[in-house]
């Protein structure tokens, strides 16, 4: 009896032990993950967009539309960003399309540019 005991508690002392390592690791991925994606999408957008967009969206530099009447839709605006334009000025953003930014990170520039609409 006394012997399944103690190895009852280390058996418990293990399970505590792995339970906070995997706790640890847990935390460890979220920070890297966020690292990525923490940037909320109104610093994104000032990066990747302003120069021609201009910070409320209707700057208008090299032909850049006016973001603030837009008629296309959530789903169009990303895919138009992740792709570029087709005249070439507005480069591709998406990783898929050799830009810098990921899904996650476009569809949080595309709502900073919903707060542009009118
Ligand atoms: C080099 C200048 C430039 C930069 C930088 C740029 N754009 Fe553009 N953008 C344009 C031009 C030019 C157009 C219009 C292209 C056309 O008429 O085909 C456009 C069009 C768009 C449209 C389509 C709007 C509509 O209703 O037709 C969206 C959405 C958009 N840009 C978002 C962005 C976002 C988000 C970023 C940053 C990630 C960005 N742009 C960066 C030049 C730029």
């Amino acid at each position: 009896m006394a012997v399944f005991s103690s190895r009852c508690r280390l058996v418990l002392i293990f399970a505590f032990a792995f339970i906070i390592s995997s706790c640890q690791s847990d935390a460890d991925n979220s920070s890297s993950v966020s690292e990525v994606s923490s940037l909320p999408g109104v610093k994104l957008y000032e990066q990747n967009c302003v120069s021609c967009h201009g910070k409320k969206g209707n700057l208008g530099v090299s032909g850049a539309s006016d973001l603030s009447i837009s008629s296309k839709s959530r789903e169009e605006k990303i895919e138009f960003i992740q792709k570029g334009s087709a005249n070439g000025v507005m480069q591709p953003y998406g990783n898929a399309f050799g830009g810098n930014l990921s899904d996650e990170e476009i569809s949080k520039i595309v709502d900073h540019l919903e707060t542009f609409v009118k």
